[in-house]
C-alpha cells in the first residue's frame, strides 16, 4: 500500500496518509478537530476542504476524498460559537464538599460544548470558568452517531478524545486563575447518558438498541486518576447518577438546581436538544421521559441550517406580510449563510401568522414570498437572498414539536393532571435559552396556555454539577432524585403514536 505526504494549511502541518484514507480520517489522525456532523457518513456536507492545485483549489467533502497522492489541503474557518455557560443560581446554605480544601473543578460535558468551573472548596467562589467545543464532535454531531463511532472504531477513541477536552479546560481554569492542577481535590462531572458512558469509557451499545436501557444508572465515585485527569493525586471523581437511556446526569443536575424534589407546584423541566428530556411533577411525584425530537432545531437536516454561530438567521419576526430576520454577527438580512434552531422556530411560527402555511404545515404557493425550488420543484419560503424554508423543513419542525408536544400531554396524563395544572415551566439547555417562548407555543411545541408560565433556566446542568461539587449532601441527594424519579419509556407506550401524529399540526 501506498504511503502519501498530505500537507494540511494553514497549520503548515505534514502527515502521511495511507493510499485511500479519506481527508477526514486525516484530520483526526493528525489530532485537529474537525467538524463532521454525520460523522462521516457523507449525508451532511459540513466537512468541506480544499484540495490546492498550484493557484487553483477545488472544495471537496473531506470524508469522501480518498488519498490517492500526496495532497495540499486548506481547512475552512470555524465559526465562532457561543457557549452558553451561566444559567439559574441557587444559594447553597453551608458548604460541605467531599474533600473540604484546595479547588474543585465542575464540569458539564454536553454533546455540543464542554464547560468547566473551577471552585474554591473553602469558600464556594467560583475561580475561573471556560468552555470548548466537544472534541468529539468530529466522530458525529449527535449521540447516535458517536455511538455508533465507538460500536465501530471503540470507546476508547471516544474517551480518551473527552478526558483529554477535560485536562485542556484544566489547564486552562489553572492559568486563568493561578492556580496549579495539583490544588485541585475534586471534580464533578453531569452529562447526559451517551456522553457519560463515553467519558466512562463504558460501551453505550445498549443505547442504541430498544429498550435502550442505561449500562449505569449509579452515582459514581471513584480516584480522578483513574478518568486519566491530571490534577492532584489523591483527588476525587465524584459522576451524577443517569435516570435512563435517554435521560441522564444533566437532568439530574438540572433537577439539583431547580430543587425540583421540594417543589409543591407541578411543574415541568425540559431541555430541547436532539432529544427533548422533560420531567413533570412536584416533590410528590416526578416522571421524566425523552422525546426524539430530532436534530431541526440544532439546525441539522433543514436545507440551510446551521448552528447558531455568526450568519446564522437566529430571529424572524413579521412586519406586515414582510418576514424580517435578524442575523448572528451584526450582519444584514442578505449576508445571511443559513438558520440555526431559533430562527427556525419563529420563521415557522411567523409564516403561520401571514398565512404563508396553513395548519397542516402547507405552503400557500399563492404568496408573494412562496418560489419553487430548483431541481426539485418543491415549494419553498424565501427568507432572504440565500435563505429558504423549504416545505420539508416545515416537516421535520413538525416531527420535532410534534414528539415535544406529545411527551407533555403524556406526561400529564400519567400524572393525572390537566395541561393548565402545571404552573410553572422551566426550559433549560442552550436551544431553549435562545428560542422565542412565544413562537415555540405558537407552533404548538409548548401548550399555548402555558406560554406567560414559562422560566429559562440557562444552564441549569452546570449548575447542578457546581452545587454537588460544593456540598456532598447535594451529591447525595442526586441520587435520591435518581431513585424517585420515574420513568415514561415513550416509545413503548400504547397512546404515543395518536397522541404524537395529533400534535403534529399546527393548531
Ligand atoms: S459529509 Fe462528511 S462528515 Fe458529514
Amino acid at each position: 500500500m501506498n504511503i502519501y505526504q498530505v500537507t494540511i494549511k494553514p497549520q503548515d502541518l505534514i502527515v502521511e496518509a495511507k493510499e485511500g484514507e479519506d481527508l477526514l480520517s486525516v484530520q483526526i489522525n493528525a489530532g485537529l478537530t474537525p467538524d463532521a456532523p454525520c460523522g462521516g457518513q457523507g449525508t451532511c456536507g459540513k466537512c468541506l476542504v480544499d484540495v490546492l492545485e498550484g493557484d487553483a483549489f477545488r472544495t471537496v467533502t473531506a470524508c469522501q476524498y480518498p488519498v490517492d497522492r500526496d495532497l495540499v489541503i486548506r481547512l475552512h474557518e470555524k465559526k465562532t460559537f457561543h457557549i452558553l455557560e451561566s444559567g439559574i443560581r441557587r444559594e447553597l446554605g453551608t458548604l460541605e464538599p467531599q474533600i473540604s480544601d484546595g479547588y474543585g473543578a465542575a464540569f458539564d460535558i454536553g454533546t455540543t460544548s464542554v464547560v468547566c468551573y473551577l471552585l474554591d472548596l473553602t469558600d464556594g467562589h467560583m475561580a475561573a470558568k471556560a468552555s470548548m467545543l466537544n472534541p468529539q464532535s468530529q466522530f458525529g454531531a449527535d449521540v447516535i452517531s458517536r455511538c455508533e463511532y465507538a460500536m465501530e472504531k471503540g470507546v476508547e477513541v471516544l474517551s480518551s478524545t473527552i478526558r483529554k477536552a477535560l485536562n485542556e479546560l484544566i489547564g486552562q481554569v489553572c492559568e486563568s486563575s493561578a492556580i496549579e492542577k495539583e490544588q485541585i481535590r475534586l471534580i464533578t462531572v453531569v452529562g447526559n447518558t451517551c456522553m457519560h458512558h463515553l467519558f466512562m469509557n463504558i460501551d453505550p451499545r445498549p443505547l442504541t438498541v430498544v429498550p435502550y436501557e442505561a449500562v449505569m444508572k449509579e452515582e459514581i465515585t471513584m480516584k480522578a486518576s483513574e478518568a486519566d485527569l491530571h490534577v492532584h493525586p489523591d483527588a476525587l471523581l465524584q459522576v451524577l447518577p443517569n435516570i435512563a437511556g435517554f435521560v441522564g446526569a444533566d437532568t439530574v443536575g438540572c433537577l439539583l438546581a431547580t430543587e425540583f424534589d421540594t417543589l409543591e407546584e407541578i411543574s415541568l423541566m425540559i431541555d430541547i436538544g436532539t432529544n427533548g428530556e422533560m420531567v413533570m411533577g412536584n416533590k410528590k411525584r416526578m416522571i421524566a421521559c425523552s422525546t426524539a425530537a430530532g436534530p431541526a432545531f440544532e439546525g441539522a437536516r433543514i436545507e440551510c441550517g446551521m448552528r447558531g454561530t455568526e450568519g446564522a438567521i437566529d430571529h424572524v419576526r413579521l412586519e406586515g406580510n414582510r418576514l424580517v430576520c435578524h442575523v448572528l454577527g451584526e450582519l444584514e438580512e442578505n449576508e445571511a449563510a443559513g438558520i440555526c434552531g431559533s430562527g427556525l422556530m419563529d420563521a415557522v411560527a411567523a409564516a403561520l401568522d401571514a398565512q404563508i402555511i396553513d395548519e397542516s404545515g402547507k405552503i400557500d404557493e399563492d404568496c408573494e414570498q412562496v418560489f419553487r425550488l430548483e431541481g426539485s420543484n418543491m415549494p419553498a419560503i424565501r427568507l432572504t437572498e440565500r435563505v429558504y424554508l423549504s416545505q420539508k423543513d416545515i416537516r421535520e419542525v413538525q416531527l420535532a414539536k410534534g414528539a415535544v408536544a406529545a411527551g407533555i400531554e403524556l406526561l400529564a396524563g400519567t400524572l393525572g393532571i390537566k395541561i393548565s395544572d402545571v404552573r410553572k415551566i422551566m426550559i433549560a439547555g442552550a436551544f431553549g435559552n435562545y428560542m422565542d417562548p412565544h413562537s415555540a407555543c405558537r407552533i404548538g411545541m409548548i401548550p399555548p396556555q402555558l406560554e406567560d408560565r414559562i422560566e429559562m433556566i440557562g444552564n441549569a446542568a452546570g449548575e447542578g454539577s457546581i452545587i454537588a461539587t460544593l456540598n456532598y449532601l447535594e451529591f447525595l441527594r442526586a441520587e435520591k432524585i435518581r431513585k424517585k424519579a420515574e420513568f415514561l419509556e415513550l416509545a413503548s407506550s400504547p397512546d404515543f403514536q395518536d397522541t404524537f401524529v395529533d400534535n403534529l399540526l399546527f393548531e
